[in-house]
């Protein structure tokens, strides 16, 4: 156990305690599976969510930097663009979010509600472009742009994801391990993964502290072979900014995720009644939905390595549930 070096990375305390690790009865018995659920979409600002962690890190390097706006990218419907915008707000920064249409829907809701409302409430700026084709380099060229004009931005890439937002997801693994001590004996951890920093963050802790358990990503936007190389990549460089080994394979599921990116399915869909019906837990039809879709059915083709209980990494993502009411 050796994550020591995760001290030294300055970081903001937006969430100040551990998100609770609950036991789901009513849909393990459902399930004829212990189920239990990290509740990272509790997080505490703008109505939660797993981005918040990485903004911890990044957040407190803006600072650092002596930055003045906050510039990301993302969906109409990006949680992480609205996590962004919130902490920007509540640190006095400007925010800029370079935005796109993924699903080329004119839907009232998907345009104007659930995340998009709230860019507005935190008084974001908006950009539109037709298609997030090479996000790195749009946002250098805003940047660029707003340099010019006198600012001090700080980029923050697509979803946190970077070597040091994935930071925030090695301690979502130190939480999960000190909750399971002596009390839950892990077989499995679920998680979707996107953007990939949530994925590796966990990779990179639960190897140190839970070596045995089994980490699986379902994917939400690409097929394995293309999402593979970013997790893989980004595993490493968190491992080498904590100056710690990382040997476990990554493992994904893409059977999750048609038609696409932000297009809702009929298995996702019926995963959040599913949860909504049976503990009161709301998921979303972008990311949870699906990811849980994933452990409904992963269970059902004894698709895990055993029979041990599973724990399934909620990141959040509600809001979007009023953004594609009633179904883009
Ligand atoms: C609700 C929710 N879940 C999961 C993810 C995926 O996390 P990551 O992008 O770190 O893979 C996101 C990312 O936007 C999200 O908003």
């Amino acid at each position: 156990m050796s994550l020591h070096n995760l001290t030294r990375f300055p970081r903001l305390e937006f969430i100040g305690a551990p998100t609770p690790l609950e036991y789901l009865p009513r849909f393990s018995d459902y399930l004829g599976r212990e189920i239990y659920i990290k509740r990272d979409d509790t997080t505490p600002m703008a109505m939660g969510g797993n981005k918040l962690r990485k903004l911890e890190f990044l957040a407190a390097d803006a600072l650092r930097e002596g930055a003045d706006v906050l510039v990301t990218a993302g969906a109409i419907q990006s949680n992480h663009v609205r996590q962004t915008a919130a902490v920007a707000a509540k640190l006095g920064l400007k925010c800029v979010a370079l935005l796109e249409n993924p699903i080329g829907t004119q839907a009232e809701n998907y345009l104007t509600n659930g995340n998009r409302l709230m860019l507005d409430l935190f008084d974001v700026e908006i950009e539109m472009c037709d298609a997030l084709h090479s996000p790195d380099q749009q946002l250098e060229e805003v940047a660029e742009r707003l340099e010019a004009q006198g600012f001090r931005p700080y980029v923050i890439p697509v979803g946190g994801s970077n070597a040091l937002g994935a930071l925030g997801y090695v301690e979502s693994a130190l939480e999960i391990a000190q909750q399971c001590e002596g009390a839950v004996n892990v077989s499995s951890v679920v998680v979707a993964s996107g953007s990939a920093g949530t994925h590796a963050g966990l990779a990179v802790g639960l190897e140190q502290l839970m070596p045995d358990v089994d980490l699986i990503g379902v994917t939400v936007s690409r097929s394995i072979a293309q999402q593979l190389p970013k997790v893989e990549a980004l595993q490493q460089a968190v491992a080498q900014s904590l100056s710690v080994s990382a040997n476990n394979p990554i493992t994904l599921w893409d059977d999750y995720f048609a038609p696409g990116y932000g297009k809702p399915n009929e298995e996702g869909l019926e995963a959040i009644k599913l949860l909504a019906r049976l503990e009161g837990i709301l998921l979303d039809p972008v990311y949870t939905g699906k990811a849980m879709a994933g452990l409904i059915d992963g269970v059902a083709q004894k698709r895990f390595k055993d029979e041990g209980p599973i724990i399934f990494i909620h990141t959040g993502g509600a809001p979007a549930l009023f953004a594609y009411h009633p179904h883009v």
